[in-house]
């Protein structure tokens, strides 16, 4: 089946009543028919249907074989940290989102995992970030917020000459637009608060696996640390996925729209948008991901005059996060990259002046007429 016919018909609701939505098992815990009962639900941290059926369905997009979800993004990467012990080494990119670089050199830095950033459009500089300890590669692929693009496939040859494992934030795409299993990624997540729920209503976070010995241990880890997604979020999560495609459509066309607009404009000194030609990535981003998406980062030259336009914008909400149906702008510098140190700020692009539009799915002209209005 095709990707939008899997998003309606891959999670099929319940066998036992014919219910075609999904019932929310709103249960901690389960009747057990014989003590030490093997298989069938018991306790919800461990398994809980609901959970169980977005995981299915996550895994199936994906195109992996077990997915497991959690309360927030940052929750489901400190899954996968938690696969790396004291001694293990990680490198990851440079232009990572500011929460993850913030758990690896905050809390894990603790534990004696240790990470270096490099800037992953050059295999050499990877290479040689390699030591012997080193157990995987991260990457995000477009990142955030200034779109650069990472050679998935290219980094996976390495890892796996080197036999390390490769970790692929695909927040900004999801399964819609970018398989990372298909260019060889070990483990696959998602801050699935943005784009997987679509409606700015939950926070959560997926993980998705291929390999069967990484699914055990991810399980392993889920239970015992408990970081799990609520039955109610995992179903608010299966019903915002049904429309992820008609959504990813829209939005990455009405981002092509804002991003002519914007560039047009006296005030931008410079936008940041994966589907201009002159794009540095723009060939590469084809060639692994089916669209732009919905992110147009935009710089306006004065820190002053960026904040007095965000001031300004009436249907544009102002806030932290991305990939819902409305339009949200943000100021990276203080708000998602606020925590990153400024001269690795300064290297990704995001100075005080810029912008990043999450473009929504209203009607193009009113997004752009709000932006203008605040401009002026
Ligand atoms: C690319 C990316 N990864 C991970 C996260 C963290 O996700 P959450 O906010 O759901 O914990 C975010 C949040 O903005 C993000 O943009």
């Amino acid at each position: 089946m095709h990707l939008e016919t899997l998003l309606i018909h891959g999670a099929e609701g319940d066998a036992q009543t014919g219910a075609v939505s999904t019932p929310i098992y709103q249960a901690s815990t389960f009747r057990q028919h014989t003590v030490g009962q093997e298989g069938g639900y018991q306790y919800s941290r461990g398994n809980n249907p609901t959970r169980h059926a977005l995981e299915e369905q996550v895994a199936l997009l994906e195109g992996g074989s077990q997915g497991f979800a959690f309360g927030s993004g940052m929750a489901a990467l400190t899954a996968v940290f938690n696969l790396f012990s004291a001694g293990d080494h990680i490198v990851a990119s440079q232009n990572l989102y500011g929460g993850t670089s913030r758990v690896l050199d905050k809390i894990f830095s603790r534990f004696g995992v240790s990470v270096s950033y490099v800037e992953f459009s050059n295999l050499i500089d990877i290479e040689a970030a390699i030591t012997s300890n080193t157990k995987a590669l991260v990457i995000e692929t477009p990142s955030n917020p200034t779109l650069m693009v990472t050679d998935i496939k290219a980094v996976t040859n390495l890892a796996q000459k080197r036999g390390l494992l490769t970790v692929a934030d695909n927040t900004f795409m999801s399964p819609y637009l970018q398989r990372p299993f298909d260019f060889g990624v070990d483990i696959v997540v998602h801050s699935a608060t943005k784009f997987i729920s679509g409606h700015s209503d939950v926070l959560a976070g997926v993980v998705v696996v291929k390999d069967q010995r990484l699914a055990e241990e991810l399980h392993f880890i889920q239970n015992s640390t408990g970081g799990v997604l609520g039955p109610f979020d995992s179903w608010l999560l299966l019903r915002g996925l049904k429309t992820l495609g008609i959504r990813m459509d829209r939005q990455s066309q009405n981002a092509h729209e804002l991003a002519v607009w914007l560039r047009a404009r006296p005030e931008v000194k410079k936008v940041y948008y994966l589907g201009f030609e002159d794009h540095p990535g723009f060939a590469l981003h084809r060639s692994q991901a089916s669209n732009t998406g919905n992110v147009v980062s935009f710089d306006v030259g004065d820190g002053e005059f960026a904040r007095r336009i965000l001031s300004k914008v009436k249907l544009c909400v102002l806030g932290d996060s991305l990939g819902g149906v409305e339009s949200l702008v943000n100021l990276p510098d203080v708000m998602s990259h606020g925590s990153v140190p400024k001269e690795r700020k300064l290297q990704m692009g995001v100075t005080p002046s810029l912008i990043r539009l999450s473009v929504g799915i209203e009607h193009s002209a009113d997004i752009i007429l709000d932006l203008e209005q605040a401009m002026k």
